[in-house]
């Protein structure tokens, strides 16, 4: 398809964010009945009863738009998190609030810098706004700070970190945060993307990101229902940052860009403390055992504190992943990445665990044959 002559021809070169195939689609594909997802990073639990009964109660008011200022969500965000309202703005989805940060601040021959491997969008958004991106590899599935602190110069407007990190699954302690912090010039900002944050932060060394953003108002953090909440249907996400600057990406904010039900859902969500136990209850021994299963049959996977498990089959894993397709599990090729012996693995429920494992086994020792 020739690309349209009067839209903004840089727009071209911009490649469009490939999404995992639906689960009802491959079951018609491939004449399968109980398909299990595995791809997107998704809550395997399901979402908040919680959440589920709010959303049938604001369904009857879907006459009306939301709430443009997300009043009641943001009074309870801001008394759970200990921050002013006017330090939070919502998005549809978290990566809507990563679209705002590229279109606020980066334009035309300005620099963004992000690691590699690491959450497509940074680039996607950045690329967006005809902005340069500069690509710093990852050491060991580790974020490389003093190179990507080196990478920043008079052209850089933003630093993406994805903390965890997709599709790695491993997180940048507070020290070594802290310190990368302190080296940025004021004008940078540094967008810190928490959506794995909930499974995270447990870890000892895993950074208290809102203290850090008492000491730098160049910071900005963002986090999603998405995850941990379960509500990656709805769309919602939400960032925190100095007033200024979310009065900054206000500016590029549709008015109702979070939906009614959405907003419904997550205040809801935020009282659920059961369901986040036993979602991180899940994905802690899902993980465990997909990674000890994993080692068994001489595949590596890289040390994740998420709901995902990045592993190396050694050898082209697309076939892998066509093979799993047919078998009726879906999870995600890394090719777009630059991975093509990756597989990244969603934690299931424990069926769907074993499910994969089975499924893996099974190509794998075929392929051996
Ligand atoms: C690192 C990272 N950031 C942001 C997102 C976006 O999540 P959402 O837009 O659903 O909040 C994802 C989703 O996969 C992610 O992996």
């Amino acid at each position: 398809m020739p690309f349209p002559k009067s839209a903004k021809a840089y727009l071209e070169a911009v490649r469009n964010y490939e999404p995992g195939k639906p689960i009802e689609e491959v079951e018609r594909e491939y004449g399968l009945k109980h398909a299990v997802k595995m791809a997107s990073n998704e809550n395997a639990l399901g979402p908040s009863p919680k959440a589920v009964a709010a959303v049938r109660k604001a369904l009857s008011k879907i006459h009306r738009y939301p709430d443009g200022g997300s009043f009641y969500l943001r009074q309870k965000l801001a008394r759970k998190l200990g921050v002013s309202p006017e330090s939070l703005i919502f998005g549809n989805g978290s990566d809507e609030l990563l679209v705002f940060a590229a279109r606020a601040f980066a334009g035309a021959s300005d620099e963004v810098v992000i690691a590699d491997p690491t959450f497509l969008i940074y680039e996607i958004a950045s690329l967006a706004e005809n902005a340069r991106v500069i690509k710093v590899p990852m050491r060991d599935f580790h974020y490389d700070l003093d190179a990507m602190r080196a990478k920043i110069g008079p052209k850089t407007k933003l630093v993406f970190i994805a903390n965890p990190d997709n599709p790695v699954g491993t997180y940048v302690p507070e020290k070594a945060l802290a310190q990368f912090l302190s080296g940025v010039p004021e004008g940078v900002l540094v967008v810190l993307d928490e959506a794995y944050y909930e499974f995270a932060r447990a870890k000892k060394d895993y950074p208290d990101s809102l203290g850090l953003l008492r000491r730098f108002p160049n910071l900005f953090v963002t986090r999603t229902f998405s995850k941990a909440y379960g509500l990656s249907g709805l769309r919602i996400g939400y960032g925190v940052g100095a007033p200024s600057l979310v009065g900054a990406l206000g500016k590029v904010r549709e008015p109702f860009n979070v939906n009614l039900l959405a907003q419904a859902a997550a205040a809801a969500a935020l009282d659920d403390k059961a369901h986040l136990a036993r979602t991180l209850r899940l994905v802690a021994g899902g993980r465990a055992y997909l990674r000890n299963e994993c080692r068994k049959m001489g595949i590596f996977t890289v040390d994740t504190v998420t709901n995902f498990v990045l592993a190396d089959l050694g050898r082209p894993a697309r076939p892998v992943y066509e093979g799993l397709l047919k078998r009726g599990v879906i999870v995600r090729p890394m090719n777009a990445w630059g991975l093509g012996t990756f597989l990244r693995i969603t934690v299931g429920k424990p069926a769907e665990n074993k499910r994969l494992v089975k499924e893996l086994r099974a190509i794998l020792e075929r392929s051996a044959q």
